[in-house]
């Protein structure tokens, strides 16, 4: 059996035991603590921390997370780090209320209720949970589904909240070739079973905080402003929100009626579809606020008073590097900034 130690967590003062073989980050889901974290895969930076004490070693991770100064000066990746003695390890990022109050991770037998596709390259997925029948998340985190016959998995984020428990719907981009997505066209079927594993993700609304909220999102991005979106109107809140996406064309838009039906529940509420390759007469017609640019364009040209706003990012891994940048060098704060990367664990 593989050796065990004992990893101190800074400044917040908990413990919990790790072996060998396990990444630090399992381990501590697997004793409930939620440390703050992304992809889950060393690609998106989300967990990195700093050792204070002990020796660690990291699986194959990528430069772009953790590059190799930062690794000589101490700073480690969770999802990819084994720790070989006892350990003391600063958390650079972590939310209070999630670390020991996040749910736990649940193994979910679901069937598929629906394969829908909604543009040219995404297609909505609807599952419904069999064993157990409900699955509990927080809006704005996503879930492992594994990949029928093997022993792979791939993340998606929840598009849908609490208020269909058992019922998820996932918003997934087609990639030719794709282990996964490119089962959506003829490799799975409405009745088959999936296997999903979650929820995971540091992507969601805190509680209390009254900043107004700007969703940046691209592509299947939408998937995770859709279930904070819908979260914030059954919660009722009034807190003022903008919602940036940013797609190539019109034909690439989807989900707009959905859209302004929960705007006008909000109090405050406006939508810009942001098209960055073509843009027609048509187009400007589809819904309130149609932009020609890149989304990172737009917010800048619309959105003088950012610093002062909590800024939610998703999407493509590009889309979200230029939007980080942007959101840096326009003085926002880092704790007003969340974000989950789109990342692919076949990526290098
Ligand atoms: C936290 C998190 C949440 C996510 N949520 C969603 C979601 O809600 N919807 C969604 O569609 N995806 C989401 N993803 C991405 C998803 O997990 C897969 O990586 C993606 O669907 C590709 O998987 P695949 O098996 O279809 O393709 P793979 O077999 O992994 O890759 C097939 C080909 O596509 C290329 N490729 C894969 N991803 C990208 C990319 N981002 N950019 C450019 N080329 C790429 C690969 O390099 C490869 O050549 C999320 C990822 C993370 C980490
Ligand atoms: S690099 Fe660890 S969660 Fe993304």
């Amino acid at each position: 059996m593989a050796d065990t130690h004992r990893i101190t967590f800074e400044p917040v003062d908990i413990e919990m035991e790790v072996d060998e073989g396990e990444k630090i980050l399992d381990a501590a889901f697997r004793q409930g603590i939620h440390l703050m974290h992304g992809c889950r895969e060393g690609q998106c930076s989300a967990c990195k921390s700093y050792v204070l004490d002990g020796e660690i070693q990291m699986e194959r991770y990528s430069t772009f997370a953790c590059n190799d100064a930062e690794v000589d000066e101490g700073y480690v990746l969770l999802c990819r780090a084994h720790a070989y003695s006892d350990c003391t390890i600063e958390l650079l990022n972590f939310d209070e209320d999630e670390l020991l109050g996040g749910f736990p991770i649940q193994d979910v037998k679901t069937r598929i209720t629906a394969i829908e596709p909604m543009t040219r390259d995404i297609v909505s997925l609807r599952l419904l949970a069999i064993d157990p029948p409900t699955y509990e998340f927080k809006p704005g985190q996503y879930a492992d589904l594994k990949i029928p016959g093997t022993e792979e998995h791939r993340s998606f984020s929840m598009a849908t909240t609490q208020s269909t428990p058992g019922e998820v719907e996932f918003l997934i981009k087609k990639y030719p070739g794709g282990r996964f997505s490119g089962l959506l066209d003829d490799g799975i079927n409405v009745g088959d079973e999936l296997l999903l594993n979650g929820p995971y993700g540091s992507f969601t609304l805190k509680d209390g905080h009254v900043l107004p909220v700007v969703c940046i999102g691209g592509g299947a991005g939408m998937a995770p402003i859709l279930s904070l979106l819908r979260h914030l109107v059954e919660t009722g809140s009034t807190r003022p929100v903008r919602f940036y996406y940013g797609a190539r064309t019109g034909q690439d838009l989807f989900y707009l009626d959905e859209i302004a039906e929960l705007g006008k529940l909000l109090s405050d509420f406006e939508f810009v579809a942001c098209l960055s390759e073509s843009m027609d007469e048509k187009d400007k017609a589809l819904c309130g606020a149609v932009e020609q640019g890149n989304v990172t364009d737009v917010v800048e040209r619309r959105e003088a008073q950012l610093s002062k706003c909590e800024v939610y990012l998703c999407g493509p891994p590009p889309m979200v590097d230029a939007a980080i940048a942007f959101l840096e060098t326009s003085g926002v704060p880092h704790d007003q900034v969340f974000h989950d990367s789109f990342t692919s664990p076949t990526a290098d």
